[in-house]
């Protein structure tokens, strides 16, 4: 399957269309942005591991039974997907406080919840993503009840299947993001990608932050540490 016209550059990926209307490739980019785009970088490398690591996450996913976009990996940085409609949702799962939850709440990073939350942004950049509560979402007619319980259920399931397997490579899932998209038909699936640049991965060990808050909080390391965590995914397949 090869690329025909462009239909979309984000901050991370570009998508192409295909021959098959029912069919997408993304296409892995090094850029890194953070702050909703005011901070811009390049992290070498990280198109390469992204799109393997979030394709290896999402084949595990569908045999876990959530339903993924993934199709196919075509090279280092192409994948097919099916195509979808993007549910604008930024869908967050947290088991440990970080990041603008302890901001927001003004409480310490690190503290285990006895639970997963799941908190909803609307996925605007001009708004800067504002959280959502449900009802929010449904006011908004950007999902019915019925759909958020299902994305819900999906987030829910992605973390037990994420937390357990990085827990094998010593590795801590503090919290992460996805994203659902709408086939043809109405069903929901997996999309977007599952990447140190969308979850937060601290050494179980050491604490050592293993992701994109190295770039977001300029720390250094940044290659070093995605090079990291694709290391010990790789030993654990
Ligand atoms: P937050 O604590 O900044 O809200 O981030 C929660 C998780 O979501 C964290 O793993 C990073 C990820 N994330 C994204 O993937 N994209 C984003 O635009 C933001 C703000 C966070």
């Amino acid at each position: 399957m090869e690329k025909r016209e462009q239909i979309y550059e984000g901050k991370a990926k570009k998508v192409y269309a295909t021959a098959d209307p029912e069919l997408y490739i993304v296409s892995y980019k090094d850029d890194a942005t953070a702050f909703n785009g005011l901070k811009k970088g390049t992290i070498a490398g990280k198109g390469v591991i992204n799109n393997r690591m979030s394709n290896f996450f999402m084949r595990r996913l569908e045999k876990a039974g959530v339903p993924t976009h993934f199709v196919e990996e075509l090279s280092e940085r192409d994948t097919l997907v099916k195509k979808v409609k993007i549910v604008p949702l930024e869908v967050i799962v947290r088991n440990i406080s970080a990041g603008s939850f302890a901001k927001r709440y003004g409480v310490e990073e690190g503290i285990r919840f006895d639970e997963p939350t799941v908190e909803f942004s609307y996925k605007n950049d001009a708004l800067g993503d504002p959280l959502l509560t449900e009802d929010h979402i449904r006011a908004l007619g950007l999902a019915t009840r019925e759909e958020v319980g299902r994305i819900r259920a999906m987030s829910l399931a992605v973390d037990r299947e994420l937390s357990a397997f990085w827990q094998e490579c010593g590795v801590t899932l503090v919290d992460f993001k996805l994203e659902f998209g709408k086939t043809a038909d109405g069903t929901i699936i997996l999309a977007d990608e599952i990447s140190p640049d969308t979850c937060r991965l601290w050494d179980s060990e050491t604490g050592e932050k293993l992701d994109k808050d190295r770039f977001r909080r300029d720390l250094g390391g940044v290659e070093a540490a995605y090079a990291e965590v694709m290391k010990r995914m790789l030993a654990h397949d």
